[in-house]
């Protein structure tokens, strides 16, 4: 894997947001921005390649999405299901290892299938993870967590929490970005951002190019990350985030 800069976030998390309005903007249905924004997630892998990003998480369908139209969800899960078809091959090709993150259980068996068969065949590639988080929310996530470590009767502290949550094989997110001019969370990674920097873009996520990418890495590049300790204590010890988040 070749290795990248200091300054540029190992791991980059996304909430794509804003392919609704793109669409509008364009008299366009809302599923044509969602069809825009899997060509805008296919850039965007392909340019965290290139910058030697190791791990690209994106928020894709929300544990709150489902109220949507019912229209929108089933739009939704059609594109999903076609992006597999067409996309996992590529990502495999270019050494990608995909991994779905969120509840499972409620997904229709074909859907279930696809994914786990996405999963099966990237699995030993090692230049880019990337993790899609689908029927995915943060507070599901750590109380699914939660509750495994109840039913198998282990303690609960927090590397034991971590290690039952659905990011456990990747680091915590080194960079936040939200697309789509809003500045919340919206229940994604609440556990594992808590010290992640955040990048925020009026950019819609369609529009969202290298150009823009490169802009959020360059901010990022010139934050002092300090993990609790005190400015002069980051200088002193001239130490990389790795050194200071032990
Ligand atoms: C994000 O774009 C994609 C999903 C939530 C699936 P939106 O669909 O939320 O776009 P806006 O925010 O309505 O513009
Ligand atoms: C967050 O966007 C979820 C995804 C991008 C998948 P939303 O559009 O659902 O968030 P809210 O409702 O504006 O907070
Ligand atoms: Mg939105």
């Amino acid at each position: 894997m070749p290795s990248a800069p200091p300054s540029v976030p190992l791991h980059i998390a996304i909430v794509m947001d804003g392919n609704g309005r793109w669409a509008r903007q364009r008299f366009l249905p809302r599923l044509a921005g969602h069809a825009q924004g899997v060509e805008s997630l296919r850039r965007c892998v392909r340019a965290c390649v290139a910058r030697g990003v190791q791990v690209l998480t994106v928020f894709a369908f929300s544990s709150e999405n489902w109220s949507r139209p019912q229209e929108e969800v089933s739009g939704l899960m059609g594109l999903l299901a076609k992006a597999l078809a067409r996309e996992v091959p590529e990502l495999s090709r270019d050494g990608v290892c995909v991994r779905f993150v969120g509840e499972k259980s409620s997904l229709s068996d074909g859907m279930r299938k696809g994914l786990e068969q996405a999963e099966r065949l990237t699995v030993g590639n090692t230049r880019l993870v990337l993790n899609v988080c689908f029927n995915y929310g943060g507070r599901w996530d750590i109380t699914q967590a939660a509750a495994q470590l109840a039913a198998r009767g282990e303690v609960i502290t927090e590397a034991s929490l971590h290690a039952a949550m659905g990011l456990a094989h990747v680091p915590d997110p080194d960079l936040v970005i939200r697309t789509g001019g809003e500045m919340r969370i919206s229940n994604f990674l609440l556990w594992q951002a808590a010290y992640s920097e955040f990048f925020f873009s009026e950019r819609f996520w369609p529009d969202f190019d290298e150009a823009a990418l490169d802009e959020a890495i360059a901010c990022y590049g010139a934050r002092e990350r300090r993990f609790g300790r005190t400015s002069e204590q980051v200088r002193q010890a001239g130490a990389q985030p790795e050194a200071l988040r032990a």
